[in-house]
């Protein structure tokens, strides 16, 4: 179970017992209204558990974001598996303390989850999606280099828009196939 440490901040890997860490972040209307709702007791409990379980099944999965200056949780983010669009993909998401936001705390955490991607796993690629209307986590996509592609695609019963970053090894052939 990999610690990432950052400029400002430190990640430990979601453990089963994190509820209570994260429901203050998880249940604040203004994160979750992007995210699906505010999560019931319930629904936040399976969402952590299926969290945990990602960790024990891959390896990797959501980190839980701690500001290494107070120790305070300011986050939760990082790497999933996701069926999306018909594939099977890797995808980076974030969520941070709607106090925080504005200060690059996503764009940091994503940039060290989007290194561990292509470093420690050494998978090829990567995506990210959400909801049209979400500019905020839009930026923050191309700020670490994805790029918007095709059409909107369903997830969870609602159009999103997709974004994918390639390894920086990866290149594509003239038939668009991975070198
Ligand atoms: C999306 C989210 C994680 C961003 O967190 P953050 O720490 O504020 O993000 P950052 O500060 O790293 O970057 C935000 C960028 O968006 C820009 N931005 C903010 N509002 C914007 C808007 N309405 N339109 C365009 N850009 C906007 C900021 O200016 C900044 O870009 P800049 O650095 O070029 O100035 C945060 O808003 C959040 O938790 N939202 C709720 C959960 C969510 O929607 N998660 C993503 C689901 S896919």
């Amino acid at each position: 179970m990999t610690v990432l440490v950052t400029a400002r901040l430190e990640g430990t890997p979601i453990t089963s017992d994190a509820g209570p860490l994260l429901a203050g972040l998880l249940t604040d209307p203004r994160v979750a209204r992007t995210l699906g709702g505010v999560p019931s007791p319930d629904a936040l409990a399976g969402m952590v558990a299926r969290q945990a379980a990602h960790w024990v099944a891959h390896g990797f999965g959501y980190w839980l974001w701690r500001d290494r200056a107070t120790g305070a949780v300011v986050a939760r983010g990082g790497l999933h598996h996701v069926v999306v669009g018909g594939r099977a993909e890797v995808e980076v998401g974030w969520a941070v303390d709607a106090d925080r936001w504005g200060e690059g705390l996503a764009s940091e955490l994503g940039a060290a989850a989007v290194a561990f991607a292509f470093g420690r796993l050494d998978l090829h690629e990567i995506v990210s999606f959400t909801l049209p209307a979400n500019m905020t986590s839009r930026r923050v996509m191309e700020k670490l280099g994805f790029a918007r592609e095709g059409a909107q695609v369903e997830h969870a019963g609602m159009d999103h828009v997709l974004y994918r970053l390639l390894a920086p090894s990866t290149t594509t052939g003239p038939q668009g196939e991975l070198a």
